[in-house]
């Protein structure tokens, strides 16, 4: 029986995770709820889905799973609110613009029984698997220097807005957040230097961080720069040895046999895998059925959330490391 699924928020993410699901024979779109009754009508056609005005009308048509691709304040209001009425939830980014309901998420996922997945796509992106298989074969990242930013923060009309976006870094940045825990190890300290150059947020920022087993990353993120190529770039340092990727399929492993080792480019087929959106639904759907676990947990999440926190305290105190709190 394929799973029931519900969709609310039908801006860019919620129509990139319909087309997503609608690959996947195993999920079946029943309703898409958006605040704006011709994107929800518009976007549940193009499935035959019904539309729906909010998360309990689409609970009404008896789903049992709903992706939350609203705007970042409303994550976590929704997603409690889909636990609560007993439904498995993937979200996107951030799983909330404060450390309280991100906590009150994580605690809410371990009473229940349901699956809580959130939208990290990057771990399925060809490059990030790639440096994960590396490691995984065994090369150790001592240090490491991170970079992303964004051409500009105009789209979508929200995200300049701290009070919907939660500040610049919830918006983008945790996705790198992630990868640093997921590549690096899990982040203990954060010291951060901020300043608003083209918008009234925070849009640069750099921030020294301490990884589990002393790991050390410099990690630079911006708002405002053109949308030229590499809009992020990876770089671990190993023992005598370089791994770096650029985007999402740009990698190259250098050793000191071999420092010249040519880029490679890694093979997708189409923008919704080179995201990783089709194999990170799929896992959602996986851990709907109980095949598998899901494989971005609430706890993951959380620490994103966690790091964040720790940066923008770090850069309300000037550049002071502060620690990263557990849940
Ligand atoms: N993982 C990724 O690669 C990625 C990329 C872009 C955005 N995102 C995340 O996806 C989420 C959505 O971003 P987007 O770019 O699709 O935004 P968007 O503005 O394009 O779409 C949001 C939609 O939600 C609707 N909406 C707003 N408030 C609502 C409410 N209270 N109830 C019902 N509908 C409501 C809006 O009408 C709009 O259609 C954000 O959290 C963003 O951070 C993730």
């Amino acid at each position: 029986m394929a799973v029931k699924v519900g969709v609310i928020g039908a801006g860019t993410m919620g129509r990139r995770h319909l087309e997503a699901l609608a690959a996947d024979p195993r999920a079946s779109i029943v309703g898409v709820a958006d605040a704006v009754e011709t994107v929800a009508r518009e976007a549940a056609a193009s499935m035959g889905a019904r539309p729906c005005r909010d998360l309990a009308e689409l609970a009404g048509l008896g789903i049992e799973a709903v992706f939350v691709t609203l705007p970042n304040v409303y994550h976590a209001s929704v997603v409690l609110e889909a636990l609560d009425r007993g439904l498995h939830v993937f979200s996107e980014k951030p799983m909330a613009t404060s450390l309280r309901d991100a906590r009150r998420i994580v605690e809410r996922v371990a009473a229940s029984e349901r699956v809580y997945q959130m939208g990290f796509n990057r771990r399925w992106a060809p490059a990030y698997r790639y440096l994960r298989q590396e490691l995984e074969r065994g090369f150790v990242p001592f240090s490491a220097n991170v970079k992303m930013n964004d051409g500009d923060m105009l789209t979508p009309s929200w995200y300049a807005n701290a009070a919907i976006s939660g500040g610049f870094m919830y918006d983008t940045a945790v996705h790198l957040v992630d990868m640093i825990a997921w590549l690096v190890g899990p982040i203990e300290a954060v010291a951060a230097l901020g300043r608003t150059s083209c918008y009234p947020d925070y849009d640069d920022i750099v921030m020294l961080m301490r990884c589990r087993g002393d790991r050390l990353v410099a990690f630079t993120t911006c708002g405002h720069a053109s949308w030229a190529a590499p809009q992020e770039r990876v770089e671990l340092y190993g023992d005598h040895a370089l791994l770096v990727s650029e985007d999402l399929d740009r990698v190259r492993h250098a050793t000191r046999e071999q420092p010249h080792a040519e880029w490679q480019r890694l093979p997708s087929a189409g923008l919704l895998d080179l995201w990783g959106y089709i194999e990170e639904d799929r896992a959602f759907i996986d851990a709907c059925l109980g095949d598998a676990p899901p494989p971005v947990t609430a706890r993951d999440a959380f620490h994103s959330i966690a790091v964040l926190d720790a940066a923008y305290t770090s850069i309300a105190r000037g550049g002071q490391p502060v620690p990263v709190p557990e849940a």
